[in-house]
């Protein structure tokens, strides 16, 4: 078992990429915790969990609250006494608005879950971390962190910043034993992208943009979240691992 008694945090993890993850890595013998706003899906991911023999529950919290991610943190290391891995992975996507004109809310709420939502389970997480033998933080950003798409700003510009606050605190904090990377899924078939099926012909090359010519699966993303939570990646922080099917290539 590569995760063998660790305890792990998703948030995100009603659903898509964060049940996945959340699975594969109670699969893998770490004690999850499943964090999300959607309770009764949050719950669903645990009962899969506890089906396969595994060992969750499920803590509600909104990553952009800053009280309910230091209640979440808490109330973990009180029930587990650690917290070993954290994947900040909760996001949303952002209405397809041009800059001029994005009602300023907007920015506020994607920027505020993509982006202060990654801040906030780090700045809470790594305390107990410290404790303990440190960690392993995991940060989804996206390959729109790494490129520009017209109309998505808000998403853009919080997914890059997730980039390089996984760099700072890959530096702040190595010497404690943490490392902190990140993960720039490409197209993976989640609900979040549910608004670009509509459009036939958008969704036709969007779907199949990448050099493996199809969409990636959730389960796919979740693997490579497991490599670096686990010792095997003890040499690896402060990267970005892409995991787009090679979309990024050309
Ligand atoms: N699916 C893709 O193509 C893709 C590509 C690149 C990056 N991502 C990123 O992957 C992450 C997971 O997305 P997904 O594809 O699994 O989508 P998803 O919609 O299936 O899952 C997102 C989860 O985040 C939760 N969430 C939303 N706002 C929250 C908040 N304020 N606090 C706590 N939980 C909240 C939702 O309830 C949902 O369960 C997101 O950060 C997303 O931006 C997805």
């Amino acid at each position: 078992m590569r995760v063998k008694n660790k305890v792990a945090i998703v948030t995100g993890g009603s659903s898509g990429i964060g049940r996945s993850a959340a699975l594969r890595l109670a699969e893998e013998g770490a004690k999850v915790i499943v964090s999300d706003v959607n309770e009764q899906a949050g719950e669903e991911t645990v009962s899969a969990i506890h089906k396969n023999g595994g060992e969750a529950s499920f803590i509600k919290a909104d990553v952009s609250n800053e009280e309910e991610i230091k209640r979440l943190m808490n109330s973990t290391f009180k029930q587990y006494g650690s917290i070993d891995i954290v994947f900040n992975n909760a996001g949303v996507g952002n209405q397809q608005l041009k800059i001029t004109e994005l009602e300023t809310e907007e920015w506020d709420k994607v920027v505020n879950i993509n982006l202060k939502g990654v801040y906030l389970g780090m700045k809470h997480a790594i305390p107990y971390m410290e404790k303990g033998n440190g960690g392993s933080i995991i940060n989804t950003s996206s390959v729109l962190g790494i490129k520009g798409m017209k109309f998505q700003g808000p998403y853009n510009a919080a997914k890059g910043g997730v980039i390089t606050l996984t760099k700072n605190a890959a530096l702040e904090f190595g010497k404690k034993n943490i490392r902190v990377n990140a993960i720039a899924p490409g197209v993976i078939d989640t609900p979040i992208i549910n608004d670009w099926r509509e459009d036939e012909w958008k969704w036709g090359i969007i779907s199949k943009a990448n050099a493996l010519r199809r969409l990636g699966k959730p389960e796919e993303v979740a693997n490579v979240v497991l490599f670096l939570a686990s010792d095997e990646a003890s040499f690896v922080t402060g990267s970005t691992v892409m995991v787009d099917g090679g979309g990024l290539t050309f």
